[in-house]
């Protein structure tokens, strides 16, 4: 098996922005990978994600992989069922994400969604790609929408929107509207962990469900539970650009 890399292979790169560019991992995932030693450089495993490598000069094998060239990108979204883990490890006998790709070897998910939240979830072996989605400078808005188990009354509304502590960080969501009785959306860009969940909990409302409903101009529409679609570059260029 041989991972691979598209762009120019002259210049010297950082080791994780190479191996990302290569579509090994996110860059931060790549950064880790590199932690726990599983890259080598010219034989000697490395642990310094700066480490700068050429392509023309250098060989990289990721778990005695040798990392080469023109591997195609591919790019999905995926309704995520409730129960699926976003992850490459395999934590037992729970589901993942990628259970549900044939030819899942390469993948990796988009940043992650809660086990049981459902929805819109990018899928692709472009470390660039989901860099550039993930990266809090994007500022790309993401919906969600919300059934609670009590009725939404304007107080919680209110709170929602001041805002709440998540990661030590004060975080507002950029709006948030009631739908119907029990369902409200939610639009926010930092995508931190349990974000919404710790926003819900702060105006005391216990969530029922949890669904991604767009990330960027990309909505998840009519696309059944469990199932993928390949994303064309108008879509991709839709979650980049419309907010
Ligand atoms: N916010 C959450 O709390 N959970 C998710 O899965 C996504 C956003």
């Amino acid at each position: 098996m041989v991972y691979s890399i598209l762009s120019s292979h002259m210049e010297s790169k950082r080791l994780s922005k190479a191996l990302a560019a290569a579509g090994i991992a996110s860059r931060r995932a790549c950064e880790e990978i590199i932690f726990a030693g599983r890259v080598k450089v010219n034989g000697q495993v490395t642990k310094v994600p700066q480490t700068p490598v050429n392509w023309q000069m250098d060989r990289i094998h990721v778990d005695e992989v040798l990392v080469t060239s023109e591997q195609k990108k591919v790019y999905y979204m995926l309704n995520k069922p409730p129960g699926y883990l976003c992850t490459n490890a395999r934590p037992g006998k729970k589901p993942i994400v990628l259970d549900l790709f044939p030819d899942s070897e390469r993948l990796f998910t988009v940043g992650r969604l809660d086990r049981d939240t459902t929805g819109l979830l990018l899928v692709t072996n472009d470390g660039h790609f989901a860099n550039e989605v993930i990266h809090p400078s994007s500022n790309i808005i993401k919906e969600y929408l919300v059934k609670t188990l009590q009725e939404i009354e304007g107080h919680h509304l209110e709170t929602l929107a001041e805002g709440a502590r998540v990661d030590n960080k004060w975080v507002k969501p950029v709006s948030v509207t009631k739908v119907r009785r029990g369902n409200f959306k939610i639009c926010v860009k930092e995508g931190k962990k349990h974000e919404v969940r710790i926003l819900a909990e702060r105006a005391k409302l216990k969530i029922v469900e949890l669904t991604r409903i767009r990330i960027g101009g990309l909505v998840l529409a009519q696309l059944p539970l469990g199932e993928y679609r390949t994303l064309s570059a108008q879509d991709r260029d839709c979650i980049l650009t419309a907010q």
